[in-house]
């Protein structure tokens, strides 16, 4: 694959995999694939599997990442978690603006700007996503939502403190066995490197790493990955059989 970036490949086990189920998840996956330099998994378990995977994966390759985050550092916040926390537990992403946060919780573009910044002041890579819904696709708005998505959300990303990721996940793909076709991926990808080349910088939109996720499998990845623009994949589903999340991975060598 003639692509200079690496692949990242993330697991997003969603609201899975406590303890034991998350150590058993490691375990398996672990003696399915031996991942080599080149390609980062990252494994985003729930809050209370953090400490017990970043200890399971401390021998491995994989990087433990989380699924969300509170943008102050500490204080009367009931129920949230701060960067510093994730940092001090070995996180080394975050994903932030995920559909089910923006839609089912209603996390506006204000916040999730501001978890941006805060995962990068801890240095912890932000996977910022985006996606449109259905009927947006279906009424042509696909690009001007996520347009105003990239804008509102990484206004004030910094250039140069942590690495760039966005994953771009339509919101009728997650979770609905109904992916994106390869070419319907790609070409909002191509769009997004286009934007970040034009609100950073040229050299920023060759090295972001710009993934894809919506009913990501072992059957659909490896065509998505030949893609251009495609550099790696949020799993959710599929990413918690080990088995079928390592297969994906292969996909990505
Ligand atoms: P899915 O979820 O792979 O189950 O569609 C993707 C995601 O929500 O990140």
């Amino acid at each position: 694959m003639d692509k200079s970036r690496n692949p990242l490949i993330v697991a997003n086990w969603k609201m899975n995999n406590g303890i034991s189920d998350s150590l058993k998840f490691v375990a398996s996956f672990s003696s399915e694939l031996k991942v080599t330099g080149r390609i980062e998994v990252v494994l985003c378990p729930p809050f209370t599997s953090l400490y017990s995977t970043s200890i399971a994966i401390s021998e491995t390759h994989y990087k433990l990442g989380a699924q969300n985050l509170h943008w102050e550092d500490a204080g009367a916040y009931t129920g949230d978690i701060s960067s510093l926390f994730l940092k001090e537990i070995g996180c080394s992403y975050v994903i932030v603006g995920h559909s089910e946060r923006r839609h089912v919780f209603n996390e506006p573009d204000e916040w999730l700007k501001k978890k941006v910044v805060a995962a990068q002041k801890s240095e912890i890579i932000p996977i910022f996503c985006v996606g449109e819904k259905l009927e947006e696709r279906e009424n042509k708005k696909t690009w001007d939502v996520i347009e105003h998505q990239l804008k509102a959300g990484l206004s004030m990303f910094e250039r140069g403190k942590t690495p760039l990721a966005i994953a771009y996940e339509p919101v009728w793909a997650i979770g609905t066995g109904k992916n994106a076709t390869a070419s319907q991926a790609q070409e909002v990808h191509s769009q997004i490197r286009d934007w970040v080349g034009a609100h950073f910088d040229r050299a920023l939109s060759d090295e972001a790493r710009i993934l894809y996720g919506g009913s990501v499998n072992p059957s659909n990845s490896a065509e998505i990955m030949k893609q251009k623009d495609i550099d790696g994949f949020l799993v959710g589903g599929a990413s918690l059989d080990p088995k079928k999340f390592a297969d994906i991975v292969r996909s990505g060598f």
